[in-house]
């Protein structure tokens, strides 16, 4: 096996910041990925993000991160930002007017309102299923708007008038839309060119090819009676790629006959091999 470097080909990290320091107002920086959280629990923010490579990449300007206040455009001396269900029911609603002047804030010096190319998503568990393909196309975009729900949701009027994508973690309900929305942001922003030392670990991992990934391992060559398998020490390159293919497949077989069915359906036919004259 050839001796891996001791970061495995990512960026070696020193956690020498504490990560509320992050969000501290940073100027624009033109041309560099942002994620605008509109939030009614802003401290929430940077959270897990300010941590490791994307905590370090926050703090480099390789992307920028800013919160919004809900609370901020509440009504009245109490600032409320919620009111009872029309139609009755239990919990409260996030008020369409409270939401649509947060979201207006928002959006103004974003590229959106230049035609740019900058979705505003709702986190909900309504939403269509977060995957490795929503996050390549938010990667490529200008930035994103996150709207984190809480109680038992928005007013419907604010998602249909502003054409609102609505994006959910996963079948499960959560008290808020914060820890989606840090979700969304960690898979987005280690696609972003510099944020991993090592590009190439994008393109081997789970899901880039349509397949899970292969099983990995490292030091010690034994443990607990079980050794490394044999290719993965043999050096012999060719060898190692194909077991890790054959793996991948297998697992993803195993696992997840969805995935499967659409790798298999999108494979690319085996080149005929040429005639013998
Ligand atoms: C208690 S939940 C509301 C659930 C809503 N009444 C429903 O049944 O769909 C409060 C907020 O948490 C967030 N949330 C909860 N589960 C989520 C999930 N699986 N994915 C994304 N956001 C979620 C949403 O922003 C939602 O507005």
């Amino acid at each position: 096996m050839t001796t891996p470097n001791k970061s495995h080909g990512r960026k070696a990290i020193r956690p020498s910041f504490k990560p509320r320091e992050l969000m501290t107002p940073t100027p624009e920086l033109v041309g560099v990925w942002k994620a605008k959280i509109l939030t009614l629990f802003p401290t929430a923010f940077p959270g897990v993000l300010g941590e490791s490579l994307t905590g370090k990449a926050l703090q480099e300007g390789l992307w920028q991160l800013e919160t919004v206040d809900l609370r901020e455009f509440g009504i009245g001396k109490h600032r409320n930002v919620d009111d009872t269900p029309a139609g009755g029911g239990a919990g409260m609603v996030l008020r369409a007017d409270v939401l649509g002047n947060a979201i207006d804030k928002a959006m103004q010096d974003t590229t959106a309102a230049r035609g740019g190319n900058w979705p505003l998503i709702y986190l909900t568990p309504r939403g269509r299923r977060m995957d490795q393909a929503l996050m390549q196309d938010l990667a490529r975009c200008d930035g994103v708007t996150l709207l984190c729900g809480r109680f038992e949701g928005v007013d419907e009027r604010v998602l249909e008038h502003y054409n609102i994508q609505e994006v959910s973690l996963g079948d499960f309900v959560m008290t808020g839309g914060e820890l989606a929305a840090q979700a969304l942001i960690d898979a987005t922003v280690r696609l972003i060119p510099g944020v991993l030392g090592n590009q190439a670990s994008t393109e081997e991992e789970s899901f880039s090819s349509g397949l899970l990934e292969h099983p990995q391992y490292t030091r010690p060559t034994e443990w607990q009676g079980r050794k490394i398998p044999d290719v993965l020490m043999s050096g012999h390159h060719g060898k190692v790629a194909q077991w890790r293919q054959d793996m991948s497949e297998e697992i993803t077989q195993e696992r997840r006959p969805d995935l499967w069915q659409e790798y298999e359906a999108n494979r690319p036919a085996p080149k005929a091999k040429p005639k013998k004259k």
